[in-house]
């Protein structure tokens, strides 16, 4: 290629609006949204010119995604049908450009969910959309080029070498450069005597690309000032029985499941915001992979991936259904598609090969197999499955093991899912076995984290099991069969906006940085009969320490870590009495201790208190004077919390004996509202540039106000326009917005106006 013209402003979209790219042919709402909306065919023009001087060259048009069939038509005549909606196509279009003329692309897209190919046919959990979502560009290449290069590293006699396909259109010599942080490492002419090569190359001073270190290496492939150029990272990975091996080193694989869908624009989103996401995982969530389900999803984000060292499990198009013969090959070749394209990225671990939850079968997955085999010999297969004994066509057996964990049962084990010898991960678990919305009462919210922590304790003490995906990363817009009713899967650790749930805290402490966060507020009328036996610390912290109205109460470390196989265990804190009977109540050690159990008993049992709690509370009564009204006045003081003075407590998080958090629950006295913003400048390279602004509403002492569901009005000004509806409300202390660059002035501002206070955020627009 010798030049790239980014093709994504000014279509005209179904003959009258001017629209930017990517673009939703049709917004939904929040929720309540129809599928039957976005199902229709768009037309999408655009008038490009193209210089004489690009006679001789070939001019390669391409799509990044096109949902779902697309026929491109380069003055008025067909050139192209492309049947799938998460790939990337290509062609050439210089035999039909008239030159120093004005030429019209046409892209005709229909988005209707009857179209036989994957992953339409029958129900899926989530929807599908319409428009060209991503970049369209037009690259161009000199009469000989480079048409494809692929980069194999791999690891023999103690060096790390890179065995280099390159693919050239004609015999041509070529010359082959590395760079490593822009320093060329490497430099050669090399003869070419085929149309396919084969250059291995040594690495004398090896910087691999790992979880923590995402080393990246550039490959410049040129003939003359014709260039493929591509990054690539040296390393290898491999699934094996018992664990999954990067650079020969044992990995526990945590990941989460990402779809690619956004409020109101579905996947219509740009660069920054893909880019968000891969951060949002690996810098908020902190696990280490991510399963692109259930479809191949933007190369922005697969490319932050990269940078930031993001295992990625990836996978073509479908949903538990597959079709006819056409349908079949439509399969294969969006698999064939799937390596070809993404084949690069060092941060891709694994193939995603069948159809996701689609039963066996045996020619297609064998072929499908085969095909990735043939086209990649680094990496392995995988077919997720939700159901145990399939037929092990893949090199990995990956399986959505969706058990309750309450029942006992645990995580499924391997040997009753596959045979022994087959490296197994857990592809999907929680998901829908326990929706959880950002406004669930507390103790829902809290469940969906400690059944996540229950499958993540059996995870990391199983060598068995090399990873753990979690259904899944944020909230998301399904069909009309699936969700709540109004077309949400609230399956996410994240809303919509990607504001966390108490899910989220659990994966947020397992990082480095300092983090601490509770599982309640600690109000007793959100609980059924108004009673909380215990609540969590997720935290990366050595203990946390309890005051109550200023008294030190108990310290709780390592002994309270509920699920102890969990680097960071969420800490267990169910005492808030400690000696306080002893220190401010007067009474001797024993009769404090025996007074805590009954309480606790009291709690736990109510009027069902066992014998022997009987049998303490009697003790007390004619030893130590603690009579019926006392004992339910300590109740009510200290385990009830009602009816006496202000409770207030306080918590401690301590690493290293400095307290990095302090966490302060009292009663709402001020209520504030707080803005995080992705980014405060927005650029605009090759479109329009989008900023996420998530918002929250907090009391005095910064905790979430769970509950705050009021409306707010918000305006933007300048070069900024507001993507969706301009009066929002809070979803459970939480709200989000998108903003984006309308290219009319270089500085745009957002008024937000809530009752609870007023936020303006200005932002600046780099062209
Ligand atoms: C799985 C499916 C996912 C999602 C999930 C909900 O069966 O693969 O796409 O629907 O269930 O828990």
């Amino acid at each position: 290629m010798i030049e790239r013209i980014y093709l994504n402003r000014d279509w005209t979209f179904n003959g009258k609006e001017k629209v930017d790219l990517p673009h939703n042919a049709k917004d939904i709402s929040y929720n309540y949204c129809n599928e039957a909306d976005y199902q229709f065919i768009s037309i999408y023009e655009l008038e490009i010119f193209i210089d004489d001087k690009y006679k001789d060259k070939h001019l390669f048009l391409t799509f990044e995604g096109v949902l779902h069939k697309s026929d491109i038509y380069i003055n008025d005549i067909h050139a192209y049908t492309n049947l799938c909606g998460y790939n990337k196509f290509k062609f050439d279009i210089k035999n039909y450009i008239k030159f120093n003329e004005k030429n019209i692309i046409k892209v005709v897209a229909d988005s209707n969910e009857n179209l036989n190919i994957p992953p339409f046919g029958n129900v899926i959990d989530y929807l599908t959309y319409s428009g060209i979502y991503r970049d369209v560009y037009l690259d161009i290449c000199n009469e000989d080029y480079v048409k494809d290069v692929f980069v194999k590293p791999y690891f023999i006699d103690n060096n790390w070498k890179a065995d280099i396909d390159i693919y050239l259109n004609n015999i041509i010599d070529f010359n082959v450069k590395i760079l490593f942080l822009n320093e060329i490492i490497y430099d050669k002419d090399i003869k070419a005597n085929k149309e396919y090569n084969n250059v291995i190359i040594d690495f004398k001073e090896p910087k691999l690309w790992d979880i923590d270190n995402p080393n990246l290496y550039k490959i410049i492939v040129s003939i003359s000032d014709d260039k493929y150029e591509t990054d690539f990272g040296l390393r290898t990975c491999i699934f094996k029985k018992d664990g999954f091996y990067l650079n020969n080193k044992k990995i526990k694989i945590l990941g989460l499941n990402r779809h690619q869908s956004y409020p109101y624009v579905g996947y219509a989103m740009p660069k920054s915001m893909q880019e968000l996401d891969a951060k949002i995982l690996k810098e908020e969530l902190c696990v280490n992979a991510v399963r692109t389900s259930h479809y191949m999803q933007s190369h922005h984000f697969i490319n932050m991936c990269d940078k930031l060292g993001l295992l990625v499990f990836i996978e073509a198009p479908g949903w538990q259904y597959l079709g006819d013969e056409d349908w079949k090959l439509q399969h294969l070749e969006n698999v064939k598609n799937m390596v070809l394209d993404y084949r690069n990225h060092p941060s891709i671990i694994l193939w995603g090969v069948r159809i996701n939850e689609s039963k066996d079968d045996h020619n297609l997955y064998s072929k499908a197999n085969e095909i990735a085999h043939s086209l990649d010999n680094t990496r392995q297969t995988a077919g997720v499955r939700c159901y145990a004994k399939g037929e092990e066509l893949e090199d990995v057996y990956t399986y959505n093991d969706f058990y309750d964990p309450f029942d006992k049962k645990g995580l499924s084990k391997k040997e009753n899912i596959c045979s022994k010898n087959i490296p197994y991960l857990v592809s999907e678990f929680n998901g829908h076995m326990f929706p959880t919305k950002m406004f669930d009462k507390e103790i829902l919210r809290s469940e969906q984290a400690l059944r996540i922590a229950k499958g993540m304790n059996e995870f990391y003490s199983n060598d068995d099991i090399t990873g753990f995906f979690v259904w899944c990363m944020a909230d998301y817009n399904t069909h009309k069969d699936f969700g709540s009713g109004d077309r949400i899967c609230y399956h996410g650790v994240l809303d919509m906006f990607r504001n966390p749930k108490i899910a989220s805290y659990l994966y947020s402490s397992l990082g480095e940085k300092p983090y601490f966060n509770l599982s309640s507020s600690l109000n007793i009328g959100d609980y059924d009969a108004s009673i909380i036996h215990g609540i969590y610390a997720f935290t990366n912290a050595d203990k946390i320490n309890l005051y109550r109205n200023g008294e030190f109460i108990k310290s709780f470390g390592k002994e309270n870590k509920a699920y102890p196989n969990i680097k960071n265990s969420p800490i267990l804190i169910d005492d808030f009495v400690g000696n306080i009977l002893e220190t401010k109540e007067g009474y001797s050690k024993k009769a404090s201790d025996m007074m805590k159990e009954v309480l606790y008993a009291t709690l736990k049992y109510g009027n069902k208190m066992p014998f022997k709690y009987k049998l303490m509370y009697l003790k007390l009564m004619l030893f130590h004077h603690i009579n019926y009204e006392k004992g339910y006045e300590l109740y009510s003081k200290y385990i009830g919390n009602w009816g006496s003075k202000e409770t207030i407590y306080k918590f401690d998080a301590i690493k290293d004996n400095k307290v990095f958090k302090t966490i302060n629950l009292e009663k709402v006295r001020k209520c504030h509202v707080e803005a995080k913003v992705s980014s405060n400048i927005l650029i605009e390279e090759n479109t329009y540039d989008v900023a996420l602004i998530r918002i929250c509403a907090k009391d005095q002492n910064d905790n979430i106000l769970s509950y705050y569901n009021e409306g707010f009005k918000i305006k933007a000004e300048g070069g900024i326009d507001i993507i969706g509806p301009n009066i929002l409300s809070f979803k459970g202390g939480y709200s989000g917005i998108y903003v984006k660059s309308n290219g009319k002035d270089d500085i745009g501002l957002l008024k937000i106006n809530t009752q609870i206070g007023n936020l303006e955020i200005k932002f600046e627009i780099k062209r």
